[in-house]
């Protein structure tokens, strides 16, 4: 089994999953060295701060171990079809976290290798994020069912995990994007579908005035990873969807959540990052047991839905 995305998964699994992350982190030695002896692969094409760092420490303190693989000079297929890298490397570890340019290269580590692959990032979701996210949401509120988490920027990687995870978790989406930056056009059916079998409110909008009602704001980065327009052509646009104390007022939210990295007084005012509202410190904490769990879930026998 693999953690690509978590667009096939339920909501009963995806609630056992946040609170066995959370028992996880208030009583770890209650599970000792889970990965004792087990060896990860993590094969990054990008750049990174807290997923490779929070994986290293996150599966340390499990008991495991880590080796990290550089493939950032250039995409891993130019060297090796990524099937042959996953076979061989399954020859000597036990999973693959892997931060990639296309989520079809994740798809090909997959198909060969006869271990676990984790998305640690690709051009269409984060779901490492999102699941610390939720947990950070849960912390703050004590339930996420019923609360609304607005996102507000560009529509990307962290937007589609937020929105499929937090539909399976019972929190209501919204998403306001400046035009020519939605969300990819497939993914919000598919959250649409999933919003109504799950009784959530999701909506999509350009109009940033019409954010009235929200918990947490959440945004990101306008330019990803791999995105090489200058910010200048971009700058304009997005500069009416900045989330500053302005926008928490209008809005009525009480928390701001952002991945990181965050650019200051760009997307997100400085200010903001540095005020009681922030969870931004609170989410980059919980990458670690967020990753923990899904570690654990992959990689032992553990029951989770005793959690
Ligand atoms: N949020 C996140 O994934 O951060 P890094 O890019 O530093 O890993
Ligand atoms: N959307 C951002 C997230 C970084 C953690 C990117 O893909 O660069």
């Amino acid at each position: 089994m693999h953690l690509l995305s978590f667009s096939d998964w339920t909501a009963k699994d995806a609630n056992s999953l946040l609170d066995f992350a959370i028992t996880l982190k208030q009583t770890p030695e209650r599970f000792g060295q889970p990965l004792a002896g087990k060896s990860v692969v993590a094969l990054f094409e990008k750049p990174s701060l807290r997923t490779r760092v929070s994986f290293d420490i996150g599966i340390n303190k499990l008991g495991g171990h880590m080796v990290y693989v550089d493939s950032q000079s250039q995409p891993l297929e130019k060297r090796e079809d990524p099937k042959d890298v996953s076979a061989n490397i399954s020859q000597w570890a036990d999973a693959i976290v892997a931060r990639v340019y296309k989520h079809k290269t994740l798809e090909d580590l997959a198909s060969e290798g006869n271990i676990p692959i984790i998305n640690a990032l690709c051009d269409m979701y984060h779901p490492c994020q999102a699941l610390a996210d939720y947990i950070s949401m849960k912390e703050a509120f004590g339930e996420i069912k019923g609360k609304t988490l607005a996102y507000v920027g560009d529509g990307n990687n962290v937007t589609h995990s937020l929105l499929i995870l937090g539909v399976l978790l019972g929190c209501n989406q919204v998403v306001v994007t400046p035009k020519g930056h939605e969300i990819d056009a497939n993914i919000a059916q598919k959250v649409a579908k999933m919003a109504a079998a799950e009784n959530v409110e999701f909506t999509i909008s350009n109009h940033i005035d019409t954010l009235t009602k929200a918990d947490v704001i959440y945004t990101d980065t306008w330019l990803s990873m791999g995105d090489n327009t200058p910010l200048s052509e971009i700058k304009e646009k997005f500069m009416p969807y900045q989330v500053n104390k302005a926008l928490m007022e209008q809005s009525g939210a009480s928390y701001v959540m952002h991945c990181q990295p965050a650019h200051r007084d760009l997307e997100i005012t400085g200010e903001l990052m540095d005020s009681n509202q922030s969870l931004l410190m609170q989410e980059s904490k919980n990458r670690l047991h967020a990753q923990n769990a899904i570690l654990c879930f992959l990689l032992t026998e553990l029951d989770l839905s005793q959690f």
